[in-house]
């Protein structure tokens, strides 16, 4: 196995045994918060539950419902069956699915059907995922190759910095990134997003990443899995410990990411129930993603796991909507009162 196998099975291992979840920080989107959202309740709502409408439109494909899960794995045997589960109950559910970082397979052609899920899952929306700091060591075109390699209709640049400087051989030179991210998105054939891996993005990242041209941000926000937090188990523990809490909270970097940018907006990190992704959608999201829940429920009762999972996250986003008086995501807008 090589060094980027062996870190990706020592993450799944991690999150899937250990409690990785940021600690005293919060979305922001549950209840209880230093500064909470809470969802209008509309206690006349004056329509039909029954009737709500969840489909939506990302990047050119249409979704049943407004969620997707977020990039886990590839590369190992393991990840084959986890990748290959997830994919056949995103096809069921109707949502999208992202990849995880293919550098192993641009590294190793091999490895490629440890990523392939179109035999399983021919409709869904599927995003490639690849590190921003490999942008300055593979073409466009070696990506855009690994994408077609799998049927992806669009990449997920994910963004790491905190997570980096957690890892002993993490890369910290993040120099030029912005204007890769810019060449990147104009030379790729497929739509480019960028995506952070659980600390969040500001209104200053919002707005550089706005003039690259790429078509969506995924936020992956504070207050679920925490990178800081999975690497230092792996690392040093000392300063995992001193950043386990670090980066923007999800409902905070939803409303900067917003105000800086006028693409599409998935919320993620910590989404962990429908009336979190209604939230998330109100604030100015217009998808929700989730990632650890997931795989949880992959490893404990494989794709009919994740199904059920999907399928109760979509009666609470409907329940929620109803609550509110939404009778589709347009009318979710605005329906959040944040609280201080
Ligand atoms: C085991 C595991 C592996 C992950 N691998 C990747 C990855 O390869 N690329 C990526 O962009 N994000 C990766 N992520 C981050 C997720 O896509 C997501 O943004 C983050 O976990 C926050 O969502 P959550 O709180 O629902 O887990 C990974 C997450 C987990 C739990």
């Amino acid at each position: 196995m090589g060094k980027t196998q062996s870190r990706k099975a020592e993450h799944l291992k991690i999150a899937v045994e250990e409690d990785v979840q940021f600690r005293e920080k919060r979305t922001g989107l549950e209840r209880v918060a230093f500064k909470g959202v809470e969802l209008e309740y509309k206690a006349l709502p004056e329509m039909d539950k029954k009737e709500i409408k969840l489909e939506t439109e990302f990047l050119g494909k249409n979704f049943k419902l407004p969620l997707m899960v977020e990039a886990i794995t590839g590369g190992t045997e393991e990840a084959k069956k986890i990748n290959k589960d997830i994919a056949k109950a995103c096809q069921e559910t109707g949502i999208g699915m992202g990849l995880g970082s293919q550098r192993a397979m641009i590294e190793d052609a091999g490895l490629k059907d440890t990523y392939f899920v179109r035999d399983v899952a021919p409709d869904i929306f599927l995003a490639g995922n690849i590190g921003v700091t490999e942008l300055g060591k593979y073409s466009a075109k070696e990506i855009g190759k690994a994408l077609d390699d799998v049927g992806a209709d669009a990449v997920a640049v994910h963004i790491n910095a905190a997570q980096a400087a957690m890892q002993p051989e993490g890369e910290t030179d993040f120099k030029g990134r912005i204007e890769e991210i810019e060449k990147l998105a104009k030379t790729l054939k497929k739509p480019v997003y960028v995506k952070e891996v659980g600390h969040g993005i500001g209104l200053e990242t919002a707005k550089a990443l706005a003039k690259t041209g790429v078509k969506a941000i995924d936020v992956a926000g504070a207050g679920g899995t925490s990178w800081t937090a999975l690497d230092s188990k792996r690392g040093s523990k000392e300063m995992g410990e001193t950043f386990w809490d670090f980066g923007i909270g999800t409902a905070e970097s939803i409303v900067q990411t917003r105000k800086g940018f006028k693409g599409k907006i998935i919320a993620s990190g910590g989404i962990r129930t429908g009336l979190d992704c209604a939230k998330g959608i109100a604030l100015g999201a217009d998808l929700c993603g989730l990632a650890l829940p997931v795989l949880k429920a992959q490893q404990s009762e494989g794709s009919q796991g994740v199904k059920k999972l999907i399928e109760k996250l979509a009666e609470e986003l409907s329940i929620a909507m109803f609550l509110a008086g939404a009778k589709d995501l347009k009318g979710l807008k605005g329906k959040a009162t944040v609280k201080s």
